[in-house]
């Protein structure tokens, strides 16, 4: 049963990573719908170094102290009042926030049974990443077989799942990466992997039906050179020039995370092993500060985590 208090990785200024700092804050109580879980494993998500260095704060200001974290994998330890879905000791996992801690209070709805042959910081690497790849491959871009689609970043939390959600719908699927990551890129189903260190993509790809950009500025604006017309620009990662768009006869929008509600079928790709889960590098829940300053650098292979607890 939960504790009085709880061990969290907390910030109470903006600034740098030195601001996470390893505190006892009061343990909070599920109130009607939802859970407290006691967290194994936590994602780190570059939202929460740029909210935690201010990028954020004109349209979403944090309230400190402020524990980070997105989502998260670990054990239902409370059922709040009405939660009939989930049970206390059922290992779940999905968006959670402040999930930089031992223990963190999530709505039911939200959480889903981790899938079982996933260890606890698999699944905690999953939904962030899993979700906006929904988001922009599934919902917003709608990739349809073979179709050729181009993701930009293919290598990052969020890229991984594009890349993986593009093929598994039937797309010849491209994709960007340093030359580090480029044959870990090929091997989750791109049939093309460009080194962008090497080459620019624009020079050797053209006319494809969908970009899923994941990395923005100059690579979102860039993008627009190899999409064919009728086709689709969708990023996560910025604003689409429209006019720009427009002139070349192409759709561009941003897109979000999907609602959690996908990650009833995103389990079952897990599941069936038609998708599979990147953890990159795994710090304890002390070294949150570290594992944020990684996750500044804007480089990597798939979603760095926390390991929280025994
Ligand atoms: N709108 C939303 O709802 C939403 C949700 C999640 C994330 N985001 C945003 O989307 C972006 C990506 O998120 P993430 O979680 O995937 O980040 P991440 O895990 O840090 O991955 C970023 C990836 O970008 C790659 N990269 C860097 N420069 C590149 C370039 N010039 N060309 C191609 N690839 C490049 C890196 O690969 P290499 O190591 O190979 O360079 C790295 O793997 C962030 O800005 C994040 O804030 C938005």
């Amino acid at each position: 049963m939960a504790e009085e208090s709880l061990q969290a990785a907390v910030v109470h200024n903006y600034g740098g990573p030195e601001q996470v700092v390893m505190e006892r804050v009061p343990c909070p109580k599920p109130k009607a719908g939802e859970v407290l879980v006691r967290l194994k494993a936590a994602g780190v998500n570059p939202a929460d170094w740029k909210a935690r260095a201010g990028y954020m704060k004109q349209f979403r200001p944090l309230t400190f102290p402020w524990i980070p974290g997105l989502e998260g994998a670990g054990v239902v330890d409370v059922a709040g009042p009405d939660v009939t879905s989930l049970k206390a000791g059922e290992a779940v996992y999905g968006p959670i926030g402040g999930s930089y801690a031992e223990y963190a209070v999530a709505p039911a709805k939200d959480l889903y049974p981790k899938p079982k042959d996933l260890s606890f910081e698999e699944a905690a690497s999953v939904p962030v990443g899993a979700l906006t790849a929904w988001g922009a491959v599934i919902q917003t871009a709608n990739v349809q077989p073979g179709q050729r689609v181009l993701v930009q970043g293919g290598a990052g939390g969020v890229g991984a799942f594009a890349v993986q959600l593009a093929r598994w719908k039937g797309a010849h699927v491209i994709a960007t990466s340093s030359g580090a990551n480029v044959d870990f890129v090929r091997s989750l189903g791109a049939e093309t992997v460009v080194d962008y260190q090497k080459e620019k993509v624009e020079d050797v790809v053209k006319d494809v039906d969908a970009v899923i950009d994941t990395v923005g500025g100059e690579v979102l604006e860039r993008s627009l050179q190899v999409i064919k017309r009728g086709g689709i620009l969708v990023t996560i990662a910025g604003s689409p020039d429209a006019k720009a768009a427009e002139a070349r006869g192409v759709r561009a929008t941003r897109a979000g995370r999907a609602d959690a509600a996908a990650l009833q079928q995103i389990s079952e790709l897990l599941e069936s092993k038609k998708v599979r889960p990147v953890v990159g590098k795994v710090f304890s829940l002390a070294q949150a500060g570290q594992a944020q300053e990684l996750s500044q650098t804007g480089h990597g292979r798939g979603r760095i985590v926390l390991r929280i607890g025994d």
